[in-house]
């Protein structure tokens, strides 16, 4: 893989294990350079230097320089410090401003973080000037990373970094970045014929950040290939269905993996007891007792413990949830929730628990450590989302022998085949309309494998711990994309440089006619005097 050798690429979004997480995007911000190091490549990762990255994580970087940097348009300038460490042969450079990144945990509200992501996507394109680091490629991620490909062909065109072809990922289309367009031309400092439709306008008042990254980036990819279809329709679009089957001809899905390091059964030294595809029958109920000890379940083998580990919002279909609740608890059931976010939902599962002390745990809060046991402990995982670009509950739990319930959304649809008794076949539960009875029916049926016939049931826990959710497929396909983006630029460029030579040979021709027509004349003139 000589070729991949020189490929260097820049990573560049708003959060990544460890040092800052709030859900699936963190974990790709960790795992996909580290395959892509794997390839061959050169990676580099740059994100804001938050205050509440750990301190275990700041002390290990170094001062690399720092600059000041225009942004805004009261032409104020704004320092920009560099802050780098290494970890696994990927290099992370942290951008340091406190005006910035001194709030929030990272997120604060659209308001303040709209200028910081204007910010972060400008100096991640002049810190990789600045170290004179030029990649051939700049990942951006979601809405925070979305004006990098805008200032790359605008403010930085003609700077080394101009060179870069962009590719910008879309996470979530839920969240755009949308605000007035005078805070949004004060903050990109962005020249005015830019706030024009197709660009960055929305409506008469309003500006979108992701919309005009999505206008202006090389390629645009998502995070499944069910997702890259679905957002073009208006169900799923959230009012940006037009726009992407607009650029859809550079519109791809990629799904995501997981790292099968860090998620991996066999060596998580957080689990009660390790376990593999081969040990699991013996093993793994080590977990199932640790987890209800540690949440106060009734300890008893014998019962099904549900789980769910989700960000609390109506994206993960907890309205669903909520409403079959009652019907879960059989006396054969216990459940297992591990969330934060909407306050409502937080209420709704503390009162599940405190309906139900000793069968169902809401621990609301986030914590990776229990994550890991959860995984390990539950026999299955719910997944019943409304929408779900991709989705890395359902991989980590088949990884760990956890039986996915999921609805065809998105990636679950693309990560997850339902169960056919007949052939022995598929990889979990799965139900198709956004309704309440059909989550139950599927919980219903996996109820009915499990206490029915387990043996067919471990049969699907050995395959699905066999199953490769790895990045190594997906990462080879990331960089079959940089290599067309490249391929094309290149030959656009070819073809830029031949047109300018054909039109300077023509300016040449014409030149030299004129040359001739003056010496005819002069000639002539010459001649009749
Ligand atoms: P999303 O990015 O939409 O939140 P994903 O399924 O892609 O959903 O990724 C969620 C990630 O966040 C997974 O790694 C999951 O284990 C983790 N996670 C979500 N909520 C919590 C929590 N409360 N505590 C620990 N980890 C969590
Ligand atoms: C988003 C999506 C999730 C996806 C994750 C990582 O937060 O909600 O489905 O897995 O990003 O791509």
């Amino acid at each position: 893989m000589a070729e991949n050798k020189k490929t260097r690429i820049a990573f560049i979004g708003s959060e990544c294990y460890p040092f800052i997480k709030t859900g699936g995007l963190g974990d790709v911000m960790y795992a996909l350079p580290r395959a892509l190091t794997r390839e061959g490549c050169e990676v580099r990762v740059i994100l804001p230097y938050y205050r509440c990255i750990p301190d275990k994580f700041k002390n290990q970087t170094l001062y690399r320089g720092s600059f000041m940097m225009d942004l805004s348009r009261d032409g104020r300038t704004f320092y920009v410090g560099i802050m780098e460490m290494v970890m696994d042969g990927v290099i992370y450079d942290f951008i340091d401003n406190r005006e910035f990144f001194d709030w929030g945990n990272p997120y604060t509200g659209l308001w303040e973080d709209i200028p910081k992501y204007c910010f972060f996507s400008k100096a991640s394109l002049a810190v990789l000037n600045y170290l004179e680091w030029i990649p051939e490629i700049v990942h951006c991620h979601d809405w925070q990373a979305a004006l990098v490909p805008v200032y790359l062909r605008t403010h930085f065109a003609d700077t080394p970094v101009g060179r870069a072809c962009s590719v910008l990922t879309i996470h979530n289309l839920r969240f755009q970045g949308i605000c007035s367009i005078d805070h949004l031309k004060h903050w990109t400092g962005l020249p005015d014929g830019l706030f024009d439709y197709p660009l960055f306008k929305v409506s008469e008042s309003d500006a979108n950040m992701f919309k005009a990254g999505l206008a202006f980036a090389d390629r645009i990819t998502t995070v499944s290939s069910t997702y890259a279809q679905e957002i073009q329709t208006p169900a799923y679009g959230e009012w940006l269905d037009a726009h992407l089957r607009y650029h859809s001809y550079r519109l791809s899905g990629i799904v995501n993996g997981i790292d099968t390091d860090l998620w991996n059964p066999e060596t998580d030294t957080l689990l009660a007891e390790p376990y593999s595809a081969e040990t699991f029958l013996e093993k793994k109920i080590a977990n199932k007792r640790a987890l209800q000890q540690k949440l106060n379940l009734e300890p008893d083998d014998h019962k099904m413990v549900l789980g769910l580990i989700s960000r609390l919002t109506d994206q993960k279909g907890l309205d669903l949830v909520n409403a079959i609740f009652p019907q879960l608890l059989d006396g054969n059931t216990q459940v297992v929730i591990l969330g934060t976010g909407d306050p409502r939902y937080e209420a709704s599962f503390r009162q599940f628990e405190a309906d139900n002390k000793g069968v169902v745990c809401s621990y609301i809060s986030y914590n990776e450590t229990l994550a890991h046991l959860i995984y390990a402990g539950a026999d299955a995982l719910l997944v019943p989302s409304l929408f779900e670009p991709c989705g890395l509950t359902q991989l980590i739990a088949m990884r760990y022998g956890t039986v996915p319930i999921v609805r065809e959304t998105g990636g679950l649809k693309d990560t997850v085949q339902p169960y056919r008794a007949e052939e022995n076949s598929g990889n979990g539960f799965t139900f198709t309309e956004y309704r309440a009875d059909g989550l139950l029916d599927a919980i219903n049926d996996a109820k009915t494998l499990y206490f029915t016939d387990r043996w067919h049931w471990d049969e699907m826990v050995r395959r699905n711990m066999q199953k490769d959710v790895s990045w190594s497929k997906s990462a080879l396909q990331y960089l079959d994309l940089y290599r067309g983006a490249l391929a094309q630029a290149r030959a656009e460029a070819e073809e830029r440089a031949k047109e300018a030579a054909r039109k300077a040979a023509e300016a040449a021709e014409a030149a030299r006619e004129a040359a001739e027509r003056a010496a005819m004349t002069a000639d002539h003139a010459n001649r009749s005097v």
